[in-house]
């Protein structure tokens, strides 16, 4: 029989019931972000930005947990679960602003600011929280900041996080690192402008990884999680949206009378994109790849992830909204 696109939709379904299978047998817990392709959102036994996905990586009972996001969301699920298997389905699926800092490069800077703390975005490798005083998400970084009785923070790797989080807490000195996400500085100011045009009564609600300039034409800043929240509330029927593309298939999907657009079609994290029903299965099926963090690194990137939730109070092991 000839090919057709339909056979593409019967193998997803065929890998969709095995993965069902798998997970049984493997009493696994299926952890998905939001910028993940829609097969994986549907998938997903638990979705949401960092900030959820590590407050659901403490409470599950699973004994494996398959992350279907990028290597350091997975990799704090291992730092906060040192007994359970975390899996990442795709090894190569990373995040270049992560990169952007080593731990040696972060000592060297601290060494030159001694009586700073040091802030760490989540995106960033267990090394570098371990480095680091306290981490934060997209979603906590203005509390996180507010909590330190620090005045200098030196903010770590995203320099468009820290800018944001320096114009809503004046009070402390940020020191800035020259770290990017690259997928989303490719919105330009002219390419929101257009859009504006375009869709003159839609709100713009923007991630604070888009540049200082982009976000100067944004009605509302958050995390992916908190666009769902803002959206819902809303009375606006329209949005444009200034982040990664996945996040429009359960926007829509959750607010059917409302219209979403992207102000520039090439808002793709490759690296998000990498996971695939295929490499699902394949990751219950075989066990891999196991993410694993040694535990001299593990013990101080711990205690950095958990600061963390405790500043925005969620202890080990509360009950989360939701969840
Ligand atoms: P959120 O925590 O807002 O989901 O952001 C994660 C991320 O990688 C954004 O690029
Ligand atoms: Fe990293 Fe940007 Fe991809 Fe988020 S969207 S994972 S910050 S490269």
């Amino acid at each position: 029989m000839p090919y057709s696109q339909k056979d593409d939709q019967k193998y997803n379904e065929a890998l969709k019931k095995q993965i069902e299978k798998l997970k049984k047998k493997r009493n696994a817990v299926i952890i998905v972000h939001n910028y993940q392709r829609e097969e994986i959102q549907e998938i997903a036994d638990i979705s949401g930005d960092s900030l959820a996905l590590s407050q659901a990586a403490v409470r599950t009972d699973a004994d494996v947990i398959v992350f279907c996001g990028v290597h350091f969301m997975a990799e704090s699920a291992a730092i906060l679960n040192p007994g359970k298997k975390v899996l990442l389905p795709v090894k190569e699926a990373g995040c270049p602003m992560a990169d952007m800092i080593t731990p040696e490069k972060l000592k060297a800077t601290k060494k030159q600011y001694p009586g700073a703390a040091v802030v760490c975005y989540v995106n960033s490798s267990a090394a570098v929280k371990a480095e680091s005083d306290i981490a934060c998400t997209s979603s906590n970084a203005i509390e996180v900041v507010k909590s330190l009785k620090e005045k200098q923070i030196i903010f770590v790797p995203d320099k468009n996080l820290g800018r944001y989080v320096q114009t809503q807490v004046p009070d402390k000195e940020i020191i800035l690192w020259e770290g990017f996400c690259p997928t989303h500085i490719r919105v330009q100011e002219e390419d929101m402008l257009k859009a504006k045009k375009l869709h003159p009564n839609a709100e713009v609600v923007s991630h604070p990884e888009c540049n200082p300039d982009v976000l100067a034409l944004s009605d509302h800043i958050c995390s992916t999680g908190g666009m769902f929240t803002y959206v819902k509330k809303s009375n606006s029927k329209e949005f444009i949206i200034g982040t990664e593309c996945g996040m429009l298939y359960k926007l829509q999907k959750d607010n059917q009378d409302k219209k979403f657009y992207l102000p520039t079609e090439n808002l793709v994290c490759a690296h998000m994109k990498l996971t695939t029903l295929g490499w699902v299965a394949h990751s219950l099926e075989m066990l891999v790849h196991e993410i694993t963090v040694s535990e001299d690194i593990r013990e101080n990137a711990a205690k950095t992830l958990e600061r963390m939730l405790a500043a925005t109070g969620e202890k080990k092991g509360a009950a989360i909204a939701g969840y």
